[in-house]
């Protein structure tokens, strides 16, 4: 065991100091951030007990706590994964393992199916969301449409079961609907908007990227075919029988991805309405409508 996790006892702006520094020497990229969230968990501290009394002692128990994490965290096991929970849009969503971790890159996506309803917002709107893991986007959506109802499809039982669980905890569940499936094979209906996070990573890029993605979110999530697109192939195929007349489909892109999904889109007889950049300047979020 690392001799940095046997402080005896500490105060909470040394436990700070200790654990970042050792999440500093296992390559996490925020080290000090992550520390503070683990911190203010293990000892169920506020922001404001870290700042206002950063010598007030660790109890035991937050300690061990704080070590059980910290080792976790060095071991490249994302915040949210430790904690069990992860803030998205407004709510605060379970993490369940084999399911993807949501990411705030996907909050651009749910702005912009929000602002492509626009003035239907108040309406009894129905929604698909193709591939929902967690639940994250269909909790967003639906958090902010009163009277829309989803339909939220996944072939992994483990995110079916985490959407299912994200939907009660969100007070949502009365107005989505899992199934559990490929794609869109088993629907027949129409829709006001279909919404999708597809997996985008090329095979070949999944082993290159960071052990918080390779090690803990599952294949199935990230896996998008020898290019990267082959999911979207798929879910864009069958989007023109999906849309009800004035509706929207809006897609997340990889890096680099979306002028080739805007094409394909396209070339299934959709009109781009709009391509929005997330906060780090790359194009996210691919909004068509269908052209009635
Ligand atoms: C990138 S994750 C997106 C999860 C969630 N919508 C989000 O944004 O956090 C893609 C999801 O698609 C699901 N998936 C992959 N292939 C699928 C298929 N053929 N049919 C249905 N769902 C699939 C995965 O299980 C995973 O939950």
């Amino acid at each position: 065991m690392d001799g940095a996790l046997l402080a005896p006892e500490e105060t909470r702006a040394e436990a700070l100091g200790r654990v970042a520094a050792l999440l500093e020497r296992s390559g996490v990229e925020e080290p000090r951030r992550d520390a503070r969230a683990l911190l203010l968990a293990a000892g169920e501290l506020t922001p404001a007990d870290l700042l206002l009394e950063p010598s007030a002692l660790l109890s035991p128990e937050a300690r061990r706590r704080l070590d059980r994490f910290a080792r976790r965290r060095a071991a490249r096991e994302p915040v949210s994964r430790i904690l069990g929970a992860r803030g998205f849009w407004t709510q605060d969503l379970v993490v369940a393992p084999d399911v993807l971790d949501p990411r705030a890159d996907t909050e651009t996506l749910v702005a912009l199916a929000l602002d492509l309803i626009g003035a239907r917002r108040g309406e009894a709107l129905t929604i698909l969301d193709l591939g929902v893991g967690s639940g994250a986007i269909v909790c967003a959506l639906l958090s902010e449409l009163p009277l829309a109802r989803a339909v939220a499809v996944d072939l992994s039982p483990s995110a079916c079961a985490a959407a299912s669980t994200n939907f009660a905890r969100c007070g949502l569940d009365s107005r989505a609907m899992i199934l559990r499936g490929r794609w869109a094979e088993a629907l027949d209906a129409r829709f006001d908007l279909v919404v999708s996070n597809p997996p985008y990573v090329a095979s070949g890029e999944i082993a290159t990227l960071a052990p918080e993605v390779t090690l803990h979110d599952p294949a199935l999530a990230l896996d998008g075919g020898v290019d990267g697109l082959a999911r979207y192939r798929e879910i864009i195929d069958d989007l023109p029988r999906l849309m009800a007349p004035r509706s929207f489909a809006v897609l997340e892109a990889g890096a680099g991805q979306a002028p080739t999904i805007a094409a394909l889109l396209v070339a299934a007889g959709l009109e781009i309405a709009e391509i929005r950049k997330d906060f780090s300047g790359c194009e996210r979020a691919i909004g068509a409508r269908r052209r009635d």
